[in-house]
């Protein structure tokens, strides 16, 4: 199953409706019974309030073939702590007197990607497992997407750095050489990580009709396409559909020239129009619509 497993990501600007769109998605996939998880790398989640779900689990069961998993700081850690925290701990507590806690804020303040990358790994490693068929990936805003995309070049840089560092602690060459080690390992799996997103995810951005948010498409076209990666479907959210009030049809006059640009700029792909919707969008009742309106291409 592993390598037949597809991951969708939701990426775009702040408060689009990303969240909505990945809860919507992943009910899809379940409904159709293949076992789905929707994740969030986003530090203020929001999915199990969408499924509103008081429980908190993790993963956590929605429904038959559906659970949610939020990825916080704390899962991070312990991601980390499980991989390589103790074997670098090893290493640096031989060297200096540091306590464990302090120790990881260290490495924390030394790799700002860290979370991130970690929480790139928790979902190449739920590739790997014949758990699920279908991941869901739910993601920050977008400025912090994209400097996800940008750790494990990030994190390369670090540790071109690291032999000079070790190298002014004027350590002796054999207690350099296992964290020089254990740094390469790292490295090698930021490159491969990189390779899986590329292979293995297909990216949907989602947008609303106004200035801004068209504005910024392009930048964001940019940057995916500078990474290799290609985007699967378009959706414009929150589009005004009624016209039975001055108020509405001011509203939808202002948001038609939007429209037509991206329909225009985007031809060449898969552009979806979601109506707003004059309630919340919480439940799996209210997520269907979103569910029917996103795949009515595929069916
Ligand atoms: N088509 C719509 N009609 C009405 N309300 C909507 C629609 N889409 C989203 N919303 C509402 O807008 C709010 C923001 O949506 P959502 O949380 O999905 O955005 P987001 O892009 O994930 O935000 P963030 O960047 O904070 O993660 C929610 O309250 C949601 O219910
Ligand atoms: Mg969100």
């Amino acid at each position: 199953m592993g390598s037949s497993i597809i991951i969708t990501m939701f990426t775009g600007k702040g408060g689009v409706g990303k969240t909505t769109c990945a809860a919507a998605a992943a009910l899809h996939y379940a409904s159709l019974g293949k076992e789905t998880i929707a994740i969030s790398t986003d530090a203020t989640p929001s999915l199990s309030h969408i499924f509103e779900l008081t429980h908190k689990e993790k993963p956590a069961i929605v429904k038959e073939f559906l659970s949610i998993n939020e990825l916080g700081m704390n899962e991070v850690m312990e991601m980390w702590d499980k991989k390589f925290g103790a074997e670098v701990y090893a290493v640096f507590s031989s060297l200096v007197s540091i306590d464990y806690s302090r120790f990881l804020e260290f490495m924390t303040s030394v790799l700002p990607g860290l979370s991130d990358e970690f929480m790139l790994d928790y979902i190449k490693e739920l590739n790997v497992s014949d758990e699920y068929e279908n991941i869901i990936w739910d993601t920050a805003p977008l400025g912090q997407t994209l400097a996800l995309l940008e750790t494990p070049a990030l994190l390369r840089k670090h540790l071109r750095m690291a032999p000079r560092v070790y190298s002014k602690l004027k350590l002796g060459h054999k207690s350099k050489k296992p964290i020089m080690d254990i740094l390469r390992h790292w490295e090698e799996a930021s490159t491969e990580i990189m390779d899986f997103i590329r292979k293995k995810v297909r990216f949907n951005i989602v947008t609303i009709p106004e200035a801004l948010a068209v504005e910024q498409l392009a930048s964001t076209f940019h940057k995916l396409d500078e990474y290799g990666l290609t985007v699967q479907q378009l959706i414009i959210n929150n589009v005004i559909k009624g016209k039975d009030s001055d108020f509405l049809r001011a509203k939808a006059e202002q948001q038609k020239s939007y429209i037509e640009t991206i329909h225009d700029s985007y031809s060449n792909m898969e552009v979806v129009e979601l109506p707003m919707f004059p309630y919340e969008l919480k439940g799996l009742e209210r997520l269907k619509e979103i569910d029917i309106l996103l795949f009515k291409n595929t069916q």
